[in-house]
C-alpha cells in the first residue's frame, strides 16, 4: 500500500471522532489534506460542523471542500483539532512545522478540547528529533536569535546544525504570520519539555514544533492495519 493511502486510511479513521456540529480545528500537511477531503465529502452528504484551518492552504482545501470556516476571534473554543506530524513519541509528544504552520497549529490545538494526530506510522519513533525541529522566529535579530537557539538545544552555532529554512534558490522561506523558520537538526532530543522550556525564554522566538501534553490521540496507519494510541 503506497504512503498516501495509509494517510487517507489515518484520515478515515478520525473522521469516526467527528460529530455533527463539531468546531473542528483543521491541521496541514498532506496528512491533515486527506482529513479535509474526506470531511468535505460528509458536509455535503449533510454533516453540519464549523472549521479553522491552520494555514492559508488549509483554507484553500477546505473552501474547495465545502466547509463551513470560521476563526478562533469568532469561535475561541474548538472541540476537536486533527492534524498531521513530523514525529510522534510514545508520550504522544510531537514535532510539527515540517510544513511551516506550526504557528497556528499550536493555536488552534491549545484552543480544542481534543487533539487526534493522523499520520502514517513512519512518523512513530520511540525518541523525538530524527527530523528537524522546526522553530518559528522573528526576522529581526536572525542572528542572535539563531545562536541563543544553538545554546539552547546545546550545539555550536558554527556546525549547520541550526539552519535558516530556504523556499528555493536564494530565498527565504516566510511563513503566514511573516516569520522565518530555523530547522535544528538535533538527532535526539532526550528531555522535550525542557528543551522546548530553554526555546520559549529566547525573545526572537515565536514558537516552536514541540507539542507537548497536546494530543491525546494517534491514529496511526501502517501495512498491517491502524493502531489508535491513547496518551499514557
Ligand atoms: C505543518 O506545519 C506540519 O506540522 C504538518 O502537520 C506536518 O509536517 C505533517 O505533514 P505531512 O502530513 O505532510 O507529513
Amino acid at each position: 500500500m503506497n504512503m498516501e493511502s495509509l494517510k487517507r486510511q489515518a484520515a478515515a479513521r478520525a473522521l469516526e471522532f467527528v460529530r455533527p456540529g463539531m468546531r473542528l480545528g483543521l491541521g496541514t500537511g498532506s496528512t491533515a489534506r486527506h482529513f479535509v477531503e474526506l470531511l468535505g465529502e460528509r458536509v455535503k452528504a449533510g454533516l453540519a460542523v464549523i472549521g479553522v484551518p491552520t494555514s492559508e492552504a488549509t483554507r484553500a482545501d477546505a473552501e474547495r471542500a465545502g466547509i463551513r470556516l470560521s476563526t478562533l476571534d469568532e469561535t475561541p473554543e474548538l472541540d476537536l483539532t486533527v492534524d498531521g506530524a513530523d514525529e510522534i513519541d510514545p508520550n504522544l509528544s510531537l514535532i510539527k512545522g515540517g510544513g511551516g504552520a506550526l504557528l497556528r497549529e499550536k493555536i488552534v490545538a491549545s484552543a480544542s478540547s481534543r487533539m487526534i494526530v493522523i499520520a502514517d506510522e513512519t512518523k512513530w519513533v520511540p525518541v523525538l528529533g530524527r527530523f528537524p525541529l522546526p522553530i518559528e522566529v522573528v526576522p529581526f535579530g536572525l542572528e542572535a536569535t539563531r545562536r541563543a537557539v544553538a545554546a539552547a538545544a546545546g550545539v555550536s552555532p558554527d556546525s549547520g546544525r541550526i539552519a535558516l529554512r530556504k523556499a528555493g534558490e536564494g530565498h527565504v522561506f516566510v511563513t503566514d504570520g511573516g516569520h522565518f523558520i530555523l530547522d535544528a537538526t538535533l538527532e535526539r532530543i532526550p528531555d522535550p519539555a525542557a528543551l522546548a522550556g530553554r526555546l520559549a525564554a529566547i525573545p526572537g522566538v515565536v514558537e516552536h514544533g514541540l507539542f507537548i501534553g497536546l494530543a491525546q490521540i494517534a491514529i496511526l496507519a501502517g501495512q498491517d492495519g491502524i493502531r489508535v494510541v491513547e496518551r499514557p
